[in-house]
């Protein structure tokens, strides 16, 4: 055996001290005791499995002034990341096969945590050729940073129909373009008005009529919950919109789409992620420049980052007794692995060795200075939070103790290296 990683990791549902054999970067054996070439005796740390991001916005290729795969895996590996499932609208945006290619070429190399593509849907996309390249298709219902967008029935309905085909999931963001309002905005209430919670509720409602997979993006509001949980799709919430709300005046930066919405909305949703009524935390990484950031608001784009920060926020409420780690785990990393069907995101034979270790005396403030994402900025200067003391990436340990420590060496989950 390579390495054995020693510590109070979370097996089959519960922390105990265990061993974990790795050999070529998979698990080999979880034990009671083991013996390998190197042994890392974590103590009274917890071992458990990396999280699973399954919504990011890398901006590479095109925009990588605001991040690129590098950087934006290296702030994913810091907060606890060990696989992110990277958004299409990038420029070119990844809507065909030879875009798809590209973008696979362009950042082979530079991952630090593995990584997987969304396949853009556009009116008129050929989605069956980008399925062995995809780890899952994206649709925008609603328009947002970039110009992917479908709005029309019938073509949503041809999406739904080439997607079953594949058997691999949509993610969608759920918003109803025609319920979206136009006017000119001058604060974060004018954008709530342009976008209300009402066309994320009848985005969800149309989409029981898609019949293949479907998982609903970054819920926003209490409305959306409740329309959601008649069907059978999976759901994602971000961190922001259930720390953050409407109240938190703080200009362009707290811009985002779907928008922060009232404070009902974000105890509603936060009251479901702690019942583990949602399936995924998702950040929506989406970095923006400071420059960007600092136009007027009615232009500055819509976005906030959020991949390094989302599991040191949660283990922080972990920690408090707020949220159940049991909880916590399935959403950051069983649950994205079987909505993604990756060999991830449990700490048991034959899967990947991705790993996180984490301190629970570390509890400290956020700090935008200890950050790695390109964009400089954050929401969460000050909040509570427990930043991991290492993450292993298949076997490889990629940071410890605040610190690079490996090589970087992240794959494509669905094309490989
Ligand atoms: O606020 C957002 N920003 N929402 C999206 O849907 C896209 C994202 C981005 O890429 O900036
Ligand atoms: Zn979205
Ligand atoms: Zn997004």
């Amino acid at each position: 055996m390579d390495l054995v990683i020693e510590g109070r990791a979370f097996v089959k549902g519960r922390l105990s001290n265990w061993c974990i054999g790795i050999e070529d970067g998979r698990i080999v054996e979880v034990a009671k005791n083991l013996k390998g070439e190197e042994h890392l005796d974590y103590g009274q740390m917890l071992v458990l499995p990396a999280a699973i991001d399954p919504h990011v916005h890398f901006r590479d290729p095109g925009l990588t002034a605001k991040e690129d795969f590098s950087t934006g895996t290296m702030a994913a590996a810091f907060g606890g990341v060990g696989c992110v499932l990277d958004m299409p609208n990038t420029l070119p945006p990844a809507t065909s096969l030879a875009s798809l290619k590209e973008k696979q070429l362009t950042i082979a190399g530079k991952a630090w945590t593995d990584y997987g593509l969304f396949a853009g849907c556009v009116p008129g996309v050929k989605l069956e050729e980008m399925a062995p390249h995809a780890a899952g298709y994206k649709m925008f219902m609603g328009s947002s940073t970039g110009k992917l967008l479908v709005t029309e029935d019938k073509e949503r309905a041809r999406i739904g129909h080439a997607v079953k085909a594949t058997n691999k999931v949509l993610s969608v963001h759920a918003k109803e373009e025609a319920l979206l309002g136009k006017e000119r905005e001058q604060d974060i209430r004018d954008h709530l008005r342009n976008r209300p919670y009402q066309a994320e509720v009848a985005a969800i409602n149309k989409l029981s009529a898609m019949g293949c997979r479907v998982n609903i993006c970054h819920l926003s509001s209490a409305a959306g919950l409740g329309a959601a949980s008649g069907h059978n799709f999976t759901k994602e919430v971000t961190a922001h919109h259930l720390f953050l709300d409407r109240d938190n005046e703080r200009g362009t930066f707290a811009k985002v789409n779907p928008p922060l919405r009232t404070r009902e909305d974000r105890f509603a949703l936060m009251q479901a992620f702690l019942d583990g009524r949602i399936d995924m935390l998702a950040s929506d990484h989406a970095p923006h420049t400071i420059e960007d950031k600092s136009q007027e608001f009615d232009i500055a784009p819509s976005g906030m980052p959020g991949v390094e920060t989302q599991v040191p926020l949660m283990l922080a409420l972990v920690k408090k007794g707020s949220l159940p780690l049991d909880v916590l785990v399935r959403a950051m990393a069983e649950r994205p692995a079987e909505v993604f069907s990756l060999n991830k995101g449990r700490i048991e034979k034959g899967r990947d060795a991705d790993l996180m270790v984490v301190d629970t005396r570390a509890l400290g403030g956020i700090k935008v200075n200890n950050l790695h994402s390109k964009c400089g900025w954050t929401l969460y200067e000050g909040y509570d939070a427990i930043f991991p003391h290492a993450t292993y990436v298949r076997g490889r340990r990629v940071v410890e103790d605040g610190a690079i420590a490996g090589e970087r060496g992240g794959r494509d989950v669905v094309v490989g290296p």
